[in-house]
C-alpha cells in the first residue's frame, strides 16, 4: 500500500546550505526533499514537501493533511517555540507525527529547549541534520505499517 507523507518545513528553512551551515549543515532544503522523495520511492511511499515562513499557511496546511495524508514530518523551525496555533492544528489529525529539527535543540540556547508540539506529536528527532529527516520517514512508515496510531 502507498502511503502519502507530508514533509512540512518552517520559517528560514528555504535559506538551509546558505543559513548558519555550523549548525544547520551544508544540505539545502532541495536536497533534503529529493534525499525525501527519493527514500520515499524505496519505500512505496509519495512523499510531499511544503515550506513557509507565514504561521498560517503552516496551519492552512496542516488543516488540509486532514483526510489528505497518512503521516506527518514538521520542522516547525522558530515557530516550535512559539506557536500554540501550530500546535492547535497538529492536534486535529489523527496520524502519526514526527517533530524534526536539524539541531539538537537541547544543546543550545534555553528558548529553544521547550517545544510547543513535543507532547502532542508522536516522536521528535533532533540533532542529526538532514539524516534526522530521512529517520523520520522510516518511522512515520514504520507507524503505518504495524498500524499503531498517534499516541
Ligand atoms: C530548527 C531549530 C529552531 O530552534 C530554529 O529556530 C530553526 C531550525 C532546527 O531544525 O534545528 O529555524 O528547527
Amino acid at each position: 500500500m502507498t502511503h502519502k507523507i507530508l514533509v512540512i518545513h518552517g520559517p528560514n528553512l528555504n535559506m538551509l546550505g546558505k543559513r548558519e551551515p555550523a549548525t544547520y549543515g551544508p544540505a539545502t532544503l532541495a536536497d533534503i526533499n529529493e534525499a525525501l522523495a527519493r527514500h520515499g520511492q524505496t519505500r512505496d511511499a509519495v512523499v510531499t514537501a511544503f515550506q513557509s515562513n507565514i504561521e498560517g499557511e503552516i496551519i492552512e496546511k496542516i488543516q488540509q493533511a486532514f483526510g489528505e495524508y497518512d503521516g506527518l514530518i514538521i520542522n516547525p523551525a522558530a515557530y516550535t517555540h512559539t506557536s500554540i496555533g501550530i500546535r492547535d492544528a497538529v492536534l486535529l489529525l489523527d496520524m502519526p507525527v514526527v517533530e524534526v529539527h536539524l539541531s539538537n535543540i537541547h544543546k543550545r540556547e534555553a528558548f529553544r529547549r521547550h517545544s510547543y508540539l513535543s507532547d502532542v506529536v508522536t516522536g521528535q528527532i533532533v540533532g542529526f541534520g538532514m539524516q534526522g529527516y530521512l529517520l523520520a520517514l522510516d518511522a512515520v512508515l514504520h507507524i503505518l505499517k504495524h498500524t499503531l496510531k498517534k499516541s
